[in-house]
Order: C-alpha cells, then sequence, then structure tokens
C-alpha cells in the first residue's frame, strides 16, 4: 500500500474514534444496544441475516475480502474480515450497531466517505441488526470475546 493510501486508513480509523463519540452524544440511542452472543434464538436470526446480507462481501467464513487493506482502484476498501483477524471487535457493541444501520461515513463523521459498505437503515430492523452482530462475536475465540466485553466496559462503564 502505498503512503496516500496508508495516511487515508489512518486518518478515517482517527475519525471513527473520534467521530463516534460525537454521534453518540447527538444520537443517544433509547435503548441500550447489548449484543446477546449466547442466546441461541437470537443467534438463529443471526445466522441467516448474515448469509443473506452479509456474507458476498465480508465471506462466508467472515474471512473478508484479499487485501482488505489496500484500496482498489476506486479508491474503496475491500471488506474487512469479521473474524479475530479483522478489527471489528475493536469496537464497543454501540459503535458496530451504528457503523451498521448508518453507515461508516455518519459514523466518522465524513459524509462524503467513498465506502462500499451499505447503510442499513431501512433494510433491516434494530433487533436484526443486534443478531447478526452477536452472532458475529458469538464466532470469535473466548480471548477475543473477553476482550471485546472489556472494550463494552470501558466505553460505558
Ligand atoms: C457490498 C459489500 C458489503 C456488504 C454487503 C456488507 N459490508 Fe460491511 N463493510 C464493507 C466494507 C468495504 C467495509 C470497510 C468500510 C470502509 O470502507 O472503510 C465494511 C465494514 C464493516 C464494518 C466495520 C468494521 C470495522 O472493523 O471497522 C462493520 C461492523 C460491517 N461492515 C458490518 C456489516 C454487516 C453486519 C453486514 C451485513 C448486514 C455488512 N457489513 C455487509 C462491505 C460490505
Amino acid at each position: 500500500m502505498n503512503g496516500t493510501a496508508k495516511a487515508g486508513l489512518a486518518l478515517v480509523a482517527a475519525a471513527l474514534l473520534a467521530g463516534a463519540g460525537w454521534w453518540m452524544q447527538r444520537t443517544a440511542a433509547p435503548v441500550r444496544v447489548a449484543l446477546q452472543p449466547d442466546d441461541l434464538h437470537v443467534l438463529a436470526v443471526g445466522e441467516r441475516v448474515y448469509i443473506a446480507h452479509c456474507a458476498s462481501c465480508h465471506g462466508a467464513q467472515l474471512e473478508g475480502q484479499p487485501d482488505w487493506r489496500t484500496p482498489g482502484a476506486d479508491g474503496r476498501l475491500p471488506a474487512p474480515p469479521h473474524d479475530a483477524s479483522g478489527h471489528t471487535w475493536h469496537h464497543p457493541d454501540e459503535v458496530l450497531f451504528n457503523l451498521t444501520k448508518y453507515g461508516v461515513g455518519k459514523v466518522a463523521n465524513i459524509p462524503d466517505y467513498n465506502t462500499a459498505m451499505p447503510a442499513y437503515e431501512g433494510k433491516l430492523a434494530d433487533d436484526e441488526i443486534v443478531a447478526v452482530l452477536s452472532w458475529i462475536k458469538s464466532r470469535w475465540p473466548a480471548a477475543v470475546r473477553a476482550k471485546h466485553d472489556q472494550i463494552n466496559r470501558q466505553a460505558s462503564p
């Protein structure tokens, strides 16, 4: 990856961290989002949603697209993995929910951000979004799940 692409990635990562706080203050969810990776009913819904809506880009095994850190000729990043090798688990529940519902540009506060990641507002119900993210979390190894629990506690003590 060239220097410009790297700088762009770092910018988005920083904006995601800074913007997420701003976004959540402005749009406090009426109900706190909490993933339920141990609820078998939720996981059944989540797996169905994942196969229908996410697997085409993020991969049937959550492996993402090849060379996912390098933007393509169109300037867009490939879909990252949702397994332990990606950075999905670096984000607390509410950030994952908002990324999926409202899209990356809105959460990062970069309205014209050029991304292939759709926003699922109006396409998936809130509980379907919670279910699919819960299913993704259920697939992480125990150590990664524990780290993610810790990230959640730090995000909203
Ligand atoms: C058309 C391809 C595509 C589909 C379909 C898709 N995604 Fe994505 N997704 C992406 C791309 C590309 C990114 C990287 C965002 C960027 O451009 O910075 C991404 C990023 C994400 C992220 C942020 C990950 C991180 O580490 O920051 C989450 C969460 C996510 N997707 C969840 C989902 C879920 C849940 C679904 C299904 C409901 C889904 N995506 C469907 C392409 C897709």
